[in-house]
């Protein structure tokens, strides 16, 4: 028998509601068979990812599932965040998660590591930690990412030998993949706390010297080696010439990499031409934005890229082209390899295999 209204409450609608897409995508990658020689991805949202390869290897990459900003009686920022640090903003800022849950954490059934690039709060999620650990099935599942990420996830209750510490130079091999890990560049968490230095100066950062060594334990990049192909996923990453030498050392089929408009007095997102220039540097095949969906004050339009790619391309002879994604979408690669724009399937490919029910053929 259908609800009434007496059977309704608060609870009941979040429990019938959220997440918005159920267990659907759980279940499209748990069925996902991977063609030899390819490897499939799915986009979780900001920069999470779910890679899948024909070996039957699962890794997500950033899998965070919480929201942003939730209420307007909070006026400021906590001291020492990122932003206030960065631009002296004192002012609470109007992130609000854009996108749908697409995920179920808490109804994932095979899965081999849960990677975190760095420290950022929509980079890791406790939630998801909790889904894992809580969870028999995945007694298997490692948590890997640099220093201050596996501490932070020990801090939440995730026992150590769970964790794996990795920093640039570090290749974990498993199954059909192998993750090789490089420096990461957002230089964002150089003005993020914990700053060697900062708690002795009473927060003050002024004149503390960044090293290699305390960036390589807040942030790393990835590459992921597949029989379909290498991905480079640069996360936060700020642009840098590096990503040129990145290139140098491996080959690199597909990149992702975080997205945004910066509000003025903000620098902390690639931009379209940072994003080009990115791709070109890595001589990748295909470049993907990811990041621009999440967050209400960050959103851009990612048409930007494929004009600015096409301005550009001819004269730069450019050896790769963009692929404007959906959060929740399915990329199998090299099947997917031309695509520039990707569209949810449409459904409806059924049609006409069964007599339709209407009054008259000419209403049609
Ligand atoms: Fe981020
Ligand atoms: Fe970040």
């Amino acid at each position: 028998m259908a609800d009434l209204v007496q059977d309704i409450d608060r609870t009941k609608w979040i429990m019938n509601t959220f997440p918005e897409w159920g267990t659907w995508l759980n279940e499209e990658i748990e069925e996902e068979v991977v063609p030899e020689n390819h490897f499939a991805m799915w986009w979780l949202g900001n920069c999470g990812i779910w890679l899948k390869t024909p070996g039957g290897a699962n890794l997500t990459m950033d899998l965070w599932c919480f929201r942003g900003k939730n209420t307007k009686k909070v006026k400021d920022m906590v001291p020492g965040h990122q932003m206030a640090n960065m631009s002296g903003v004192r002012k609470l800022q109007p992130n609000l998660r854009n996108v749908p849950m697409v995920i179920d954490p808490f109804s994932i059934n095979e899965l081999d590591f849960c990677l975190a690039s760095h420290i950022h709060s929509d980079h890791m999620d406790i939630n998801v930690a909790a889904a894992i650990i809580n969870n028999p099935k995945l007694d298997n599942v490692k948590f890997v990412g640099p220093y201050y990420c596996v501490e932070i996830w020990k801090k939440w209750g995730v026992p150590e030998e769970r964790c794996i510490v990795v920093k640039p130079g570090d290749t974990i091999k498993h199954k059909d993949m192998e993750i090789v890990v490089l420096e990461g560049f957002d230089r964002t968490c150089l003005v993020t706390l914990p700053v060697k230095g900062a708690e002795e100066q009473g927060g003050s950062l002024k004149g503390l010297c960044p090293s290699d060594e305390e960036m390589d334990q807040k942030c790393v990049n990835y590459i992921f080696k597949t029989p379909g192909g290498n991905i480079y996923h640069g996360a936060d990453s700020h642009f840098s010439i590096q990503f040129a030498k990145h290139g140098k050392q491996h080959d690199i089929d597909v990149v992702l990499n975080n997205y945004g408009e910066n509000p003025v007095g903000i620098m902390d997102k690639m931009t379209s031409i940072d994003l080009l220039r990115m791709a070109e540097s890595l001589r990748a095949k295909v470049v993907i934005p990811v990041h621009h969906d999440v967050w209400s004050n960050f959103q851009a339009n990612a048409d930007e890229i494929l004009h600015l790619w096409r301005l550009r391309k001819d004269r730069l002879q450019y050896k790769f082209h963009p692929f404007l994604w959906e959060v929740g979408g399915k990329y199998v690669y090299p099947r997917d390899k031309d695509l520039i724009e990707y569209h949810h399937p449409r459904g409806f490919d059924d049609c006409f295999e069964h007599e339709p029910n209407v009054p008259f053929k000419c209403i049609l």
